[in-house]
């Protein structure tokens, strides 16, 4: 049996998915890239915006049809989507096996079972006090380095323009005993970095009565032998405490880089998108984790064009980009989502406008992007090897702490050719940066 599964949206749909593959590896599927081969499709959906949402439609589209030349394909539809839209999926697309829910993944392979026996629709998406799948650990691939563990899931914030609370549900840490058990695991499996996944990751546990900090949380995984970088994603601004913002002195393993979401520049906006900080309140935090961790890298999300943003509140997200010289950003034209309070906010930005104001905040970025990169040329940085670089030609590719990735070609030693592997980490020095990568040359004693 062969299993093909979709992803769409964000890293936590994507450890999601390897969980699925997983689950149905005790079960005799093998994955395939090939969907005509598939016995079983998954499409694990996104639906943070109008865009991702639609490719559910369109892969169905190439799905669906599938099922004339194999009767026996089941094919099911998971995540974001699947939650918001439940059996009403199914009406609008007949041919849609199962529909399963963001707290439903661990009974996928029940489903499909019973699918299988009644060849009758199944959904299944209630809301369940501790969302099923958070413990079910995917074994890292062979040799794999880097491995994603989800520590709490859904959000209680409800910004005003946000799906996500409705389809993730209420804000629930795992307990910390299962997630320290699950990084040993890894570590045990050859992963030497881990990514902690939230939707708010650095609230953990604030909810969860005898749970210990996320700060405390970081501690105790920077303890496990093996590990030997640790990140995490995504932090809310107004949770990032002192006791979260000292990890990044007291840890050497935390890897200096964060990513965190400023929205919009300009206080009113940020006031109706209900995000509970200003631009004030933003750069003190950040201004205080450049105090301890001089060179952290930062990245951001910005949506433009929120109902009532006008041409001088978007200036001002701009003056932010200048201000705090973002690494990366991941920019949106807002996208009403229904359900949610802004999709009944008046002076709606028209399309036009987005479009212009997505342009003009890509452009400054580009720039300043390309500032903070050639900014490293000279330096040394460890670069944890993630495998071969596209190029081939024996060049490698690896990421520094700060995750900015860098090209290098395999060295040559005093005596031999260094022989390089997934995990190694290398100091090399940065000769040459590029629009989103830098390039380098491996530091080789000369005694090596
Ligand atoms: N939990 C994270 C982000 C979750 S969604 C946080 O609090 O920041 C990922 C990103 O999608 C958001 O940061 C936001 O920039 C964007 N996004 C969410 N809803 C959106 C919408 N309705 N329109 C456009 N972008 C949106
Ligand atoms: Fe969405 Fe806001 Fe929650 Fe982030 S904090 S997931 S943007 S509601
Ligand atoms: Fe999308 Fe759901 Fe993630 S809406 S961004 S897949 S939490």
């Amino acid at each position: 049996m062969k299993i093909f599964i979709e992803t769409y949206g964000c890293q936590m749909n994507v450890c999601d998915s390897g969980k699925i593959t997983h689950l149905f590896a005790s079960q005799g599927y093998q994955p395939t890239r090939d969907s005509r081969s598939a016995d079983l499709i998954v499409i694990n959906t996104c639906s943070v915006r109008e865009k991702p949402e639609l490719k559910l439609f369109s892969a169905l589209g190439r799905y669906i049809p599938l099922k004339r030349q194999r009767p026996e394909l089941v094919i099911a539809v998971g995540g974001c989507v699947a939650q918001q839209w439940g059996e009403k999926l199914q009406q609008r697309c007949p041919g849609l096996d199962i529909v399963f829910g963001t707290h439903q993944l661990d009974h996928l392979p029940e489903l499909v079972t019973a699918v299988r026996q009644s060849h009758k629709a199944l959904n299944s998406t209630d809301f369940l006090d501790c969302p099923g799948g958070l413990e079910v650990m995917a074994r890292p691939g062979a040799g794999a380095i880097s491995a994603m563990v989800t520590i709490m899931q859904g959000c209680d914030n409800f910004c005003s323009y946000c799906i996500v609370p409705h389809v993730r549900g209420r804000e629930y840490s795992r307990a910390s005993a299962a997630i320290i058990e699950e990084v040993r695991m890894l570590a045990a499996a050859g992963i030497k970095e881990v990514m902690l996944l939230g939707q708010n990751v650095n609230s953990y546990g604030l909810k969860a009565s005898g749970e210990i900090s996320f700060a405390k949380l970081l501690k105790l995984v920077h303890e496990i032998e093996g590990i030997e970088r640790i990140r995490f994603t995504t932090s809310h601004p107004k949770d990032m405490s002192d006791e979260l913002i000292s990890a990044f002195t007291t840890l050497p393993k935390l890897c200096p880089s964060l990513h965190l979401p400023m929205q919009a520049g300009s206080d009113a906006v940020l006031k109706r998108m209900g995000r509970g900080y200003t631009a004030a309140s933003y750069l003190e935090k950040v201004e205080k984790l450049r105090r301890v961790v001089p060179d952290i890298a930062l990245t951001t999300d910005i949506i433009v064009g929120f109902p009532g943003e006008s041409e001088a509140d978007f200036q001002q997200t701009l003056s932010m980009l200048e201000k705090v010289g973002y690494d990366q950003i991941y920019s949106f034209k807002y996208s009403t989502r229904p359900g949610t309070r802004a999709a009944d906010y008046e002076d709606v930005v028209a399309d036009a406008e987005k479009r212009d104001r997505l342009a003009r905040c890509q452009g400054l970025q580009d720039k300043i992007s390309q500032a903070v990169l050639l900014a490293q040329v000279g330096k040394v940085a460890e670069v944890l090897v993630s495998g071969p670089s596209k190029r081939g030609e024996d060049e490698w590719s690896g990421r520094t702490p700060e995750s900015r990735i860098v090209n290098f070609p395999a060295p040559v030693s005093a005596r031999a050719a260094v022989k390089i592997a997934a995990g190694d980490i290398f100091q090399v020095k940065i000769v040459k940066a590029f629009k989103h990568s830098l390039r380098g040359e491996v530091v080789v004693d000369a005694g090596s």
